[in-house]
């Protein structure tokens, strides 16, 4: 591929407003595909959890085909506990598209991976999307971005940045708000001609960063980056300078190009090229792949820190091995290290126990991942309540600060406000938008959310959202903050339902719901599995046929009530229990002493 008609860019954009939607359709329009391939729908979204979330959780790259160019694609992960790998990623490439929905505007992590894309000075190409969205708002939007840009201190450069209209459920664009055209065209063209091609060498020494990791079980790690200068060859001896500033030799086994959504094997790769790298062991993010005659490094990349924490352990509970594959510690430890090979931002500790393992990561998401894809292999455990990790800045102790955006009904607004205070929440900012909608803005002990969504969902009768983005390190907020629950709703059975009643997690007993409580789309729901037992099986309420309120023996039909995330299920742990994870529940357990 001649190098000005390469075009490498990444794609960001807060969770749902369009990103794998998008990618999928510039696929399928460019002809990348012979007509006997079709594209599968959700292109990007390739893992099974990811489908089924339907949020993007690991960086992947698409390589499309438009007119004569290249354009490489790298998708960002839309969820905040994943921003080190966005800051990484902003490095591998010569552009970005900031994907904003045309009616919810900037939300937290439209902000949180702009500021990331401005810090790296690119410039992004904002595509308002889901124009064809009947309360659509595109003129305001863009005020909004504007006004985001300048907020994070953009250049005046950056703020001239180009918008593009697009909906890409339709696969339309256009440079005008008013009216799309019939395809992506604007939005491909918008693309090769305001991003720079690569400029970098290819006569200079050898130079690779290793940007993403990816692991295969035949082929070993996988290092994926940009070839930032020179040429690199399969089968050539290259060094490798490693984090902590050593140099060794090794051997590029292969080499890989992408194709679409594929990855394919080629013999070279030059200066601008995105690629993978196969067999060169214990290669780590942030290394320098380079020449071994003039071996020089480029700058460390940085690694986010942990800010959450949780135990791992052997199940030990009575009915262990029941509904699972009983796992042995070695078998645990295993596959904790496993997750290491590609998961910087993951850290395991060992403890006195040989059946205990602590687990740190990015936040709830991130290590509610870890679980649940350890749960689907067929795995059996127990972890721990999560905890914030104390860090210790300039010799005094610190704890993690989040961003938290809420946008609830005027009615609700007391109650929210109150039931932040009580966590420590400081009130940032306040819009009212005069139409019975209010957005608020904290910072918040990142402690002080921990099992928050589903007491401000009771609170917000379900109408409210919540958004939240880490946001510094500060003052220890000491304990006594969060840990306050509204309660879980009690059924049983699948499908029909009877609300036993509304079990109160602080005092463990089974309270009985009042007859008229009210109950909403998005409250967690337990089927009881034994009477007075706090042993409860969790999911969400998705759909409630329109009833709203149920009391004591009740019978309401829950429609699918799926297995909700573990996160949810994390909210309701003390300190003195464990949840037990096995492939087929997931259950609170009193700690066996
Ligand atoms: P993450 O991977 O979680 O970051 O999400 P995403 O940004 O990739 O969003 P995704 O493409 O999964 O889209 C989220 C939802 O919005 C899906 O239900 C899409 O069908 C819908 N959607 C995407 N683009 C459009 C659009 O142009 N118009 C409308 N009306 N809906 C859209």
């Amino acid at each position: 591929q001649a190098r000005e008609k390469l075009r490498n860019i990444a794609i960001i954009a807060h969770v749902d407003h369009g990103k794998t939607t998008l990618v999928d359709k510039l696929l399928q329009q460019s002809g990348t595909f012979r007509e006997h391939e079709a594209v599968q729908e959700r292109a990007m979204d390739s893992n099974d959890l990811e489908r089924e979330r339907g949020i993007t959780i690991l960086a992947k790259n698409t390589a499309i085909n438009y007119k004569d160019y290249l354009i490489n694609i790298v998708d960002t992960p839309g969820h905040a506990d994943f921003g080190g790998e966005v800051e990484r990623i902003m490095k591998m490439v010569d552009g970005v598209l900031l994907v904003v929905d045309a009616f919810e505007g900037c939300m937290p992590q439209t902000k949180f991976v702009l500021r990331k894309a401005l810090e790296s000075n690119q410039t992004p190409i904002v595509v308002v999307n889901k124009i064809d969205r009947p309360n659509a708002r595109p003129q305001e939007v863009v005020d909004e971005v504007l006004d985001l840009f300048i907020e994070l201190g953009a250049n005046d450069d950056q703020l001239e940045f180009p918008v593009v209209y697009a909906s890409a459920l339709m696969g339309t664009s256009s440079l005008d708000p008013e009216k799309q055209d019939e395809n992506m065209e604007a939005l491909y063209e918008t693309i090769v001609s305001n991003i720079p091609s690569p400029t970098e060498d290819v006569e200079q020494p050898l130079q690779f960063l290793v940007t993403l990791l990816d692991y295969n079980e035949y082929l070993g790690r996988i290092a994926v980056g940009r070839v930032n200068r020179g040429i690199i060859k399969q089968g050539q001896t290259v060094a490798v300078m490693t984090r902590e500033g050593g140099t060794k030799q090794a051997r590029i086994e292969k080499l890989f190009g992408f194709v679409g959504l594929k990855r394919v094997e080629i013999e070279e790769a030059g200066a601008g090229d995105i690629i993978a790298i196969a067999g060169i062991r214990e290669i780590n993010i942030g290394e320098t792949i380079a020449d071994p005659q003039k071996p020089e490094a480029l700058p460390v990349l940085k690694i986010d820190e942990p800010t959450l924490q949780m135990t791992f352990l052997v199940n030990n509970s009575p009915f262990a091995g029941r509904e699972g594959k009983w796992v042995t510690s070695r078998k645990l430890r295993e596959r904790l290290y496993k997750e290491l090979e590609t998961d910087v931002a993951l850290r395991v500790d060992e403890t006195d126990s040989p059946d205990a393992f602590i687990v740190s990561g990015r936040g709830e998401l991130h290590l509610g991942i870890l679980i649940e894809n350890m749960r689907r292999e067929g795995f059996e455990l127990q972890v721990s309540k999560p905890e914030v990790i104390i860090k210790e800045i300039d010799g005094s102790k610190k704890e993690p600060y989040e961003r938290l955006l809420i946008d609830t009904p005027e009615e609700s607004m007391g109650a929210v406000m109150e039931s932040l205070g009580t966590r420590k929440a400081e009130m940032l900012n306040m819009i009212n938008h005069g139409n019975g909608q209010v957005r608020l803005e904290f910072r918040i002990p990142a402690r002080g959310l921990i099992g928050y969504r589903t007491q401000f969902l009771t609170l917000t009768r379900g109408y409210g959202i919540m958004n939240n983005a880490f946001d510094s390190y500060g003052p220890l907020a000491g304990t006594g903050v969060g840990g306050r629950h509204q309660g879980v709703l009690v059924a049983s059975e699948n499908g029909t339902s009877t609300f036993y009643g509304m079990m109160g997690v602080e005092d463990r007993g089974i309270q009985f719901l009042e007859p008229g409580t009210e109950i909403y789309e998005g409250m967690i729901v337990g089927e009881h599995t034994r009477e007075n037992d706090i042993i409860v099986n969790i999911c969400k309420v998705k759909q409630l046929n329109n009833i709203r309120s149920a009391g004591k023996d009740d019978t309401v039909t829950l429609k699918s009530p799926r297995l909700f995330s573990l996160e949810q299920a994390l909210e309701y742990l003390n300190d003195d229990e464990y949840c037990e994870i096995t492939p087929k529940s997931i259950r609170l357990r009193k700690k066996i002493l």
